[in-house]
């Protein structure tokens, strides 16, 4: 049997190479502050962070709010070795499992992060994965996305010149065109905005909140 195909953390670049990548390349923690703060995590929740890859995300969760359970996924076996060794460098308490975001299964979670995978991942697995994280989350549960999204002017040849020549056009275009909020509510959920967008040498990245109903 053929192993299911999916576009590595850095694309054609080296998972080695990806925590610094994204560091100078992306304004990271800007994103990634702005994500934990809508998100704003509770005790005893259960989040999940599909595609996951080397948890750098998982991991501030975690140690911002200890008393969460939070489970990061991923089909990357490089990139979930280079997570679990920063979370114990950092003794959290993470699950990690090895998995694609369209298999994930109903677990009525609290809440479910995703940063930078959804303009890796063919159209189809996009609305495979949206349907399976409004399934695995509890009625009323929300969803907290952080990707590149719509592409204006400039933004859209640093776009071309950058994350399109590593991660290939067919899968990033329709980010690009910012199909991404109409997916999400395709899939079921409510109250979607775009509530930030961050410009970075690599193109725009939005942030986007929806809720599953109650
Ligand atoms: C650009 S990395 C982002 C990693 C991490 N979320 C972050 O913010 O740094 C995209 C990740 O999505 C994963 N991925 C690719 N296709 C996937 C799929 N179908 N389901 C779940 N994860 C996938 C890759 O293995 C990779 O680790």
């Amino acid at each position: 049997m053929n192993a299911r195909a999916y576009t590595p953390p850095l694309g054609k670049g080296k998972t080695a190479d990806y925590d610094v990548a994204i560091r100078l390349w992306t304004r990271e923690m800007r994103w990634r502050r702005a994500m934990l703060n809508v998100l704003a995590a509770r005790p005893r929740e259960t989040i999940l962070d599909v595609g996951c890859g080397t948890g750098s995300f998982a991991a501030m969760l975690k140690a911002s709010e200890p008393a969460a359970r939070v489970i990061g996924i991923d089909p990357d076996e490089e990139a979930l070795t280079i997570a679990r060794a920063k979370a114990d460098a950092s003794a959290l308490d993470i699950a990690w499992e090895q998995g694609f975001a369209s298999d994930i299964d109903a677990r009525g979670a609290d809440a479910i992060v995703s940063s930078l995978m959804f303009h890796q991942v063919p159209m189809a697995e996009k609305r495979a994965a949206l349907s399976a994280m409004f399934a695995a989350l509890r009625p009323g549960g929300r969803i907290v996305i952080a990707d590149y999204g719509r592409q204006n002017g400039l933004m859209r040849i640093l776009f071309r010149l950058t994350i399109q020549r590593l991660d290939g056009v067919a899968d990033t275009q329709p980010n690009a065109d910012g199909l991404l909020p109409e997916l999400v509510k395709a899939a079921g959920f409510r109250k979607v905005r775009e509530i930030e967008r961050v410009h970075t040498v690599t193109g725009t990245v939005g942030l986007i909140v929806a809720s599953r109903p109650d």
